[in-house]
């Protein structure tokens, strides 16, 4: 053996002996609980999330409602928009179709959202208001029509007498199509008013009638949300007070919701969407039916009395706020009050008498300065004495630190709100750096809420870069779960087509779903959520981001299993020794179940060509007497799980 070949050797066998890092897991130690609704998804109708995504209505603007009246329309032949009489007084615009023989006929055109989505042999349930003018059965033609004009599918109906009824046919699609649209002509010749004109594909979320988009809902619910946050987000706040979210026009009969402005129709570097209106088709009554669908704690956020503060000055005077605290106790009463409350009624009527159980409630989105603190104070006193059973969330403004932030914690800490809801999306490096965040948090008064987060990559991409400083920054979630008690990632969905704003959570066009690495480390967080939080110390330190490794380790009561989370943010592989310090027992030859998220680009992203380029892994390793290795590829981020006896 020559000298280089000794000095190449001592070097490999150093590194070696250097390489093995030691985490110790004091499985005895049980800690702080984990909230069971720790996890969970924030819902706001941005980037098309309500209309045009999750609820299934096809058709826009199907109530002639939007600023222009034929917004998402192409009429053809004699059409005018009328409202004397209408067939719904909230949402009072119709149209009267008057055909005379032309050689096109008359009738419209609808484009849906960016195109209407048909899958091949599925079912479309059309339907419309409709009165005859005069006199004489009206025929109509109903066509589902592809991208390239062709009719895919093909239905009618026939429209008789003077007052206003509802009509519906089934229509299959003979081909897939995500860019189609429909077209209604009208075949007998005389006068028909039309109103509400509507399609759902008949396969919705639980086949419910009004319903929300299956494969949308179905990878929220794989999610395993612990609590639903909705509607917003700004929109609560609205462009002006005028059209702030207001949760009374969302519920009751879905045809006499009226029609909102969307605060996200314009703004993100100047794009307009003039077509962004909220039907709240998918309102108050459907958000609280989801979050029970999925076993998550509704969280409703209602507006304070301010109009979003990055667009307007506007607000109500501290005096005037009567109606907005009187929505928040109304609300209370629309989840949880009794069939003979006047609220409670409004659920019963809708399908649920049972109550939603509603227990938290957050007052304002992210304001800031005195002007919420004045405005929170009076809802507090209202709140606090007719339902002290309800957890009050109130905010730190937009940014996770800096003069909003450090004025308004202490407010909050003063008024004693249950939660403080913080926001922060920010540089991927920003998540790394903040894994300790929480370690040395005050640990009396308000817990946290982390409302809103998300890692901005230069590139804004849903990328794994992005994915693993989130995953990093959570461990410190994880290890404080005794001060921060809910997180949500935002915003969560986004239409391929028609975005606002990104990077988000779950990415969608007329047919498809995308699950981003952002998705999967929330769905693996909140799948290995445990019950208890454990010490896991390297060389007695927390693991925040030595060696760009971050982790930590809950126990689950439930099945007995030590879960450790391991996230290497380094392009390096590193070999992780994990043992389980104080454990009376050997565990040799326990199956350890890995999950892995991981790809060596860490620019990698899902796309709607290419969905599932970075899906979790599932592999397991043997542990050895007191413990297991973790050989931690780099851009990658880890859930083990191990069984032990208690
Ligand atoms: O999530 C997008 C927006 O970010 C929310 O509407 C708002 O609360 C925040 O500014």
């Amino acid at each position: 053996m020559n000298y280089k070949t000794v000095v190449f050797l001592l070097l490999c066998c150093s590194q070696s002996l250097f390489a093995q890092i030691n985490f110790e897991v004091d499985v005895l130690n049980k800690g702080a609980a984990i909230q069971p609704d720790m996890y969970g998804v924030f819902f706001e109708d941005i980037n098309f999330g309500a209309d045009g995504g999750l609820y299934a209505e096809l058709i826009k603007n199907r109530s002639f409602e939007f600023h222009q009246p034929f917004v998402g329309w192409l009429p053809f032949g004699n059409i005018a928009v009328k409202n004397e009489a209408p067939c719904f007084n909230r949402n009072p615009n119709y149209v009267r179709l008057n055909e005379t023989g032309l050689r096109r006929g008359t009738g419209l055109e609808n484009f849906g959202f960016r195109g209407i989505g048909f899958q091949k042999n599925d079912d479309y349930r059309f339907s419309f208001y409709a009165r005859v003018v005069n006199d004489g059965d009206k025929k109509f033609v109903v066509e589902l029509l592809g991208s390239k004009e062709n009719v895919i599918g093909k239905g009618e109906l026939t429209v008789s007498g003077n007052s206003w009824k509802k009509y519906t046919t089934t229509i299959k699609s003979g081909a897939t199509d995500a860019k189609g649209k429909l077209r209604l002509i009208l075949k007998t010749q005389g006068e028909v008013d039309l109103d509400h004109i509507s399609m759902f594909p008949v396969e919705t979320w639980k086949g419910r009638e009004n319903g929300l988009r299956k494969d949308l809902v179905e990878a929220l619910f794989e999610l395993n949300p612990g609590v639903f946050r909705f509607p917003g987000g700004c929109i609560i706040e609205g462009n002006t007070l005028e059209t702030r979210y207001q949760w009374k026009n969302s519920v009751g009969p879905v045809e006499n919701r009226p029609l909102n402005e969307n605060r996200w129709n314009y703004t993100f570097k100047h794009r307009f969407f003039p077509d962004y209106y909220q039907t709240y088709g998918m309102g108050f009554y459907e958000f609280f039916l989801l979050s029970e669908d999925l076993g998550a704690e509704p969280l409703p956020v209602i507006s304070c009395g301010l109009a979003c503060q990055y667009e307007s000055e506007e607000c109500v005077p501290v005096g005037d706020l009567k109606p907005y605290i009187d929505d928040a106790v109304d609300l209370i009463e629309f989840a949880n009050g009794p069939l003979d409350s006047e609220w409670g009624k409004v659920r019963a009527e809708m399908g649920h008498p049972e109550p939603f159980n509603l227990k938290y409630l957050a007052i304002g989105n992210e304001q800031w300065g005195e002007g919420y603190v004045e405005r929170l104070i009076p809802f507090l006193e209202v709140l606090r004495n007719k339902h002290p059973e309800i957890k009050i969330i109130g905010t730190s403004g937009p940014t996770p630190d800096g003069e909003k932030f450090d004025y308004l914690w202490p407010k909050m800490r003063e008024l004693e709100v249950d939660l403080v809801d913080e926001h922060y999306y920010r540089s991927p490096e920003w998540f790394l750096a903040n894994a300790a965040r929480y370690d040395s948090y005050d640990r009396s008064g308000p817990k946290v809420f982390a409302g809103e987060y998300a890692s901005h990559h230069k590139t804004r991409d849903n990328n794994l870069r992005a994915a693993i400083s989130e995953a990093a920054f959570m461990t410190g979630l994880e290890r404080n779960a005794d001060v921060v008690q809910l997180a949500t990632y935002a915003p969560l969905f986004a239409h391929v087509d028609a975005w606002q704003w990104k990077p988000d959570m779950i990415w969608f066009d007329n047919l498809n779903v995308v699950r981003t690495p952002n998705y999967y480390v929330q769905k693996m967080y909140a799948c290995n959520a445990g019950t208890n939080v454990l010490p896991l110390t390297r060389d007695n330190e927390i693991v925040a981001g030595k060696d760009s490794l971050f982790a930590s380790a809950v126990f689950d009561a439930n099945t007995t299993e030590l879960i450790v989370k391991v996230v290497n943010a380094s392009d390096k592989p590193q070999e992780i020794n994990i043992l389980l310090k104080q454990l009376n027992q050997s565990v040799a030859n326990t199956r350890v179940n890995i999950s892995r998220l991981h790809a060596n680009e860490p620019g990698a992203v899902n796309t709607i060509e290419a969905p599932n380029k970075l899906v979790p892994t599932s592999t397991y390793v043997l542990a050895h007497e007191k413990g297991f290795k973790l050989n931690a590829l780099g851009n990658a981020f880890y859930v083990c799980r191990i069984k032990i006896k208690e």
